[in-house]
């Protein structure tokens, strides 16, 4: 047998261990905070979302339509600012009818997304390891 097969498949194994070490044990960007939005309602929120067909103008983490902003941390800017703009709409924008419920629904929902990403994938931070830090 050709004596570099096993070399080769230790070393390669060793590298795979290594590499996978490397990933897994570097804690902060697998940070593990309690969300800040409430799960159950947040599920509700995205049948909401679709519900009124936010994304045919909306983008969600860059995906969707192209009249209005993206929205996937527009909950940073507060539940009253994401409200006036559902009750009153803007220049493009229809102002929609939605219930009190449905409103707090659907800016859980909107929590959920800025939780867990962000819309403008240049803002990312490159780590050492090849992973990203939004
Ligand atoms: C017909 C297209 C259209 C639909 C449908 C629509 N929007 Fe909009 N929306 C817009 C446009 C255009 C703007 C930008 C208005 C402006 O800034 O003058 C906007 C702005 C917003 C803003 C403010 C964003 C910011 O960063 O300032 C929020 C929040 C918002 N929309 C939420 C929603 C939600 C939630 C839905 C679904 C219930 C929705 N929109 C459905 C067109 C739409």
């Amino acid at each position: 047998m050709n004596k570099w097969i096993p070399i080769t498949f230790l070393s390669l194994s060793a590298a795979f261990v290594l590499f996978s070490w490397t990933l897994y044990s570097d804690e902060n960007s697998y940070e593990k905070k309690p969300p800040d939005y409430d799960p159950e309602m947040q599920k509700q929120g995205r049948l909401v979302w679709q519900k009124y067909n936010c994304h045919v103008c909306h983008q969600l983490y860059g995906l969707g339509g192209f009249l209005g902003p993206d929205l996937t941390n527009v909950s940073e800017k507060g539940f009253f600012y994401i409200d006036a703009f559902l009750k009153n709409g803007a220049a493009s924008m229809p102002a929609f009818e939605l219930t009190a419920v449905e409103t707090k629904q659907l800016v859980e929902f909107l929590k959920a997304t800025n939780a867990s990403g962000s819309s403008n994938p240049k803002d990312y931070k490159k780590l050492w390891n090849g992973m990203i830090e939004q």
